[in-house]
């Protein structure tokens, strides 16, 4: 078998909590009063909180307007709508394939990974009773830099002791695609070729992803 791992990103890959980090944006958008689409909301994925709130402000030409401080408590307010979101989150929001594709690693002695940039990881985690799965997590609250820096992916498999080209990574966003690829990595996109063109393969869901290639 040529891979060892596979490293998922969460939101969006491993369970449908995209749509709420979306919804948490939008409320945000709202209360500022600007438009804020989820074709705009493509290039927030993967990117981290602050860096996903600057973004934002650039969208609604306000991003030289607020203090270092101002926007801390925008961002604190936007993950308080997402807790809100997920207050309720449960097994059914697990994405399809993903049980199919742990199981199938398993049976195959292949790492399961995280790479999330998110802080909210192990929480989600937790909800969903999938922690046990993973040999290593690695989340927003353990990197120094986000994606489209490879770190959250490289520091898996260091820990690990697996060659970057042994890895597959599994993505819904662009920055993470770009993560993977920059060091060697194979790029899984899970969603449409618009927004993934960089991808190595597409996939609908990780159950689809054939290992043995
Ligand atoms: C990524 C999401 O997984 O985590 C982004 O794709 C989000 O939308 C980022 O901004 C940070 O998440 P959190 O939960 O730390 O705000
Ligand atoms: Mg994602």
């Amino acid at each position: 078998m040529r891979y060892q791992c596979g490293i998922f990103d969460l939101d969006g890959v491993l369970v449908d909590t995209a749509k709420y980090h979306y919804l948490g944006w939008k409320r945000l958008a709202d209360r500022l009063g600007f438009p804020f689409t989820l074709q705009q909301n493509e290039a927030l994925k993967g990117i981290s909180r602050m860096a996903a709130l600057e973004l934002l402000l650039e969208m609604g030409g306000l991003n030289k307007n607020f203090s270092q401080q101002e926007k801390e408590q925008m961002a604190a307010e936007k993950n308080k709508y997402y807790l809100e979101y997920i207050d309720q989150l449960g097994e059914e929001e697990l994405l399809p394939g993903v049980m199919e594709a742990f199981e199938r690693m398993r049976r195959n002695e292949i790492k399961i990974a995280l790479g999330s940039a998110s802080k909210n990881a192990r929480l989600i985690l937790k909800r969903l009773h999938i922690e046990e799965y993973f040999d290593m997590v690695i989340d927003g609250t353990l990197v120094k830099k986000a994606k489209p820096d490879p770190e959250v992916f490289t520091l898996s498999a260091d820990k690990l002791g697996i060659f970057y080209e042994r890895c597959v990574v599994f993505e819904d966003s662009l920055a993470g695609l770009m993560a993977a690829k920059a060091v060697g990595m194979t790029a899984v996109g899970i969603g449409e070729k618009e927004n993934l063109p960089i991808a190595d393969y597409l996939c609908k869901n990780v159950g689809e992803f054939v290992w043995e290639q």
